[in-house]
């Protein structure tokens, strides 16, 4: 994700800005830049690729104020032109978040002879802050976020004034002697200061020397508090969290948040999607839809096999990639295949397999100008950040995000679902970020149960229809990272075959949210107690009958049915991750595994 500096102080910028530009490479990016005012310019630095690779352009800057920037694309290839800071006049600016309507305000400032060179969100913000400014920076950045739909965190230099302004994209202020700095996260400038000052959303920051002014978006000044910052780089670069795994759980509201911004507009109950040259014809024309991918990307599209049958009445065939090359069948008319990294060597060959028998192709991937962008037909980005624990939450709950409105945006297109569904689908969606944040700070349960059978050497995961894939998902995150032998199973499955191997020493994860198979699902749990293992069920905080059947309850609370699989997700890494780290085991790198999986 996007890393933010800035510096206005005693010395030198440039080289603080690198240097705080660098502790913040843990978070990934693609192409880095650095604006510095000297005497009366503002001179701007950027590359692709490395900070290293910029730091080597460098010529020696003079100057005591100056922004940074590391870029991670989200619109427009990763390349020098699009990397940050974005300039306008005398204006620089660097920015984390999606402006939603920067199409619309990029047409407005161009008929007013604003030039774009770049491809970004970002540059359109640079020429409306200059379209405001009269006599000072503060006021005219105040105007521009006025006019602004979307996320951001940004800061903005002009002659020697410094601006920085946050909405639902975190930024931090440091407070020294005689310089203060601002940064996106507390590692890249813990080095220089440990008095930190935390944005919150709608505030605005002048930064100047000697002191630091904070403002409201009407300019009325606000009192912040200073925090004194006691944990170490390390943890910082955690946030605080023991593991980056649970530092990305934490981060799916805001990941699913980036992956709907600008996508939905509930209102009107229309879906758009930048990346995606699909027309309406071809959409109605889909015979036959093939998804490819493996692991948790599977587990994914394995959901959106349901999503599309149920909401767009196309049937899906579900393929994992490694197989699908293998396969005698052919394809459908369209293959979309799932890879947070887009560097999977299997699902890649399985879409060189597909692309060759001629189908359209569209992936769902993570990562700007990846091997599967390259060679894909259409792409739609998940916006997820990058995810640095190997084992994927953030990206999977992102997935299921983009799977959601593209089985809804076909469903419309092919007459499926009413304007009044989707409609109310849409709202129901925008609710699931602050729905996980309750998930989130409700943890207790489950972390009790977690506990509670930390050391049981078997655990099962059971779902039916649309709760499947999320049983499966469990099983794969308990397995990978905890070491214990997991297995998700359709809940009708294991009267089957595995009921045989149920017994009070293995524990079962009950998915029984609310819907068509709830009954079923519960006849289930009852043919699990008769052998008296231990279950814990995932249900709607509505239910109240629930609890007559299992040992222990963890309720997500009520939406849509057809959503209620992203809530169920959250519950079931939370529980790999605590017993995980009950049995002390490396969550972030665990045995045998790799994040990005190159080799067939
Ligand atoms: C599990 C996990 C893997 C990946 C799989 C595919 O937590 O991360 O199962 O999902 O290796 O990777 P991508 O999505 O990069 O193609």
């Amino acid at each position: 994700m996007c890393g933010i500096v800035g510096y206005n102080g005693k010395n030198q910028a440039a080289a603080i800005l690198i240097d705080s530009l660098k502790r913040l490479e843990y978070r990934g990016y693609d192409s880095a830049g650095i604006a510095v005012f000297d005497t009366n310019v503002v001179e701007v630095y950027k590359e692709k690729g490395r900070i290293v690779d910029l730091e080597k352009t460098l010529p020696s800057i003079s100057g005591t104020v100056g922004i940074g920037h590391t870029r991670w694309a989200t619109h427009g290839r990763p390349n020098k032109v699009n990397a940050h800071p974005h300039t306008s006049g005398n204006i620089a600016v660097v920015h984390n978040g999606i402006i939603e309507n920067y199409q619309q305000l990029k047409e407005k400032l161009s008929r007013t002879g604003y030039e774009f060179v770049s491809d970004t969100d970002t540059e359109a913000l640079a020429h409306l802050i200059n379209h405001y400014y009269k006599d000072n920076l503060i006021d005219a950045v105040i105007s521009a976020l006025k006019d602004i739909r979307g996320s951001y965190a940004i800061a903005a230099i002009c002659g020697s004034e410094l601006v920085a302004a946050r909405k639902d994209s975190p930024l931090v202020i440091g407070i020294g002697e005689g310089e203060n700095f601002i940064a996106s996260d507390i590692p890249a400038i813990l080095k220089y200061t440990r008095k930190i000052i935390f944005l919150d959303d709608l505030e605005v920051a002048s930064i100047t020397p000697d002191g630091v002014f904070f403002f409201d978006t009407c300019k009325s000044p606000i009192e912040k508090k200073i925090n004194l910052i006691e944990w170490n780089i390390e943890a910082a670069e955690k946030s605080g969290y023991e593991h980056f795994m649970l530092k990305e759980i934490h981060e799916q509201p805001r990941a699913l948040h980036e992956t709907f911004a600008g996508r939905i507009s509930e209102l009107e109950g229309n879906i758009s999607f930048e990346g995606s040259n699909l027309t309406e014809s071809q959409i109605k024309d889909i015979s036959r839809i093939s998804i490819i991918a493996c692991g948790t990307s599977y587990n994914a599209g394995f959901l959106g096999k349901y999503l599309f049958e149920q909401l767009a009445g196309v049937h899906v065939d579900i393929e994992i990639a490694s197989e699908f090359r293998y396969a005698h069948s052919s394809p459908g008319s369209l293959v979309i295949v799932i890879t947070q990294s887009g560097e999977t060597a299997d699902t890649l060959a399985a879409l060189r397999e597909a692309k060759s028998s001629g189908c359209r192709t569209l992936a769902i991937t993570n990562v700007m100008g990846s091997t599967v962008t390259r060679e894909v037909d259409n792409v739609i980005y998940t916006r997820s950040g990058p995810e640095i624990g190997v084992a994927a939450t953030k990206t999977f709950i992102s997935q299921l995000g983009v799977l959601y409105l593209l089985a809804l945006y076909f469903g419309k297109i092919r007459g499926k679902i009413s304007s009044d569904q989707m409609k109310r689908m849409l709202v129901a969606m925008k609710m699931l970020p602050a729905q996980i944040t309750r998930i989130l700070n409700n943890k207790e349960k489950i972390l009790k149960f977690a506990d509670t059978f930390s050391s049981s050497s078997d655990f099962f995961f059971i779902g039916r229809t649309l709760n499947y894939p999320i049983a499966l998902e469990g099983a794969l995150k308990l397995k990978e990272i905890s070491y214990i032998h997991a297995e998700g199973y359709a809940a009708g499955e294991l009267k089957h075959g595995p009921l045989a191997l149920i017994t009070k020493n293995t524990p079962v994860v009950a998915i029984a949210t609310k819907g068509l198979t709830y009954d079923k699902v519960v006849n289930n749990i009852k043919e699990i107690k008769a052998r008296d293992a231990p279950v814990l069920a995932i249900a709607d905080e509505k239910d109240s009958e629930i609890e007559k059947y299992v040992d222990a309850v963890i309720r997500i609370p009520t939406t849509e049915d057809i959503l209620s699989p992203v809530l169920s997700t959250v519950v079931v890494q939370l529980l790999s991750y605590y017993i995980a780290k009950a049995r002390n085991c490396p969550i972030d790198q665990p045995r045998n595994l790799a994040k990005s999986v190159t080799v067939e």
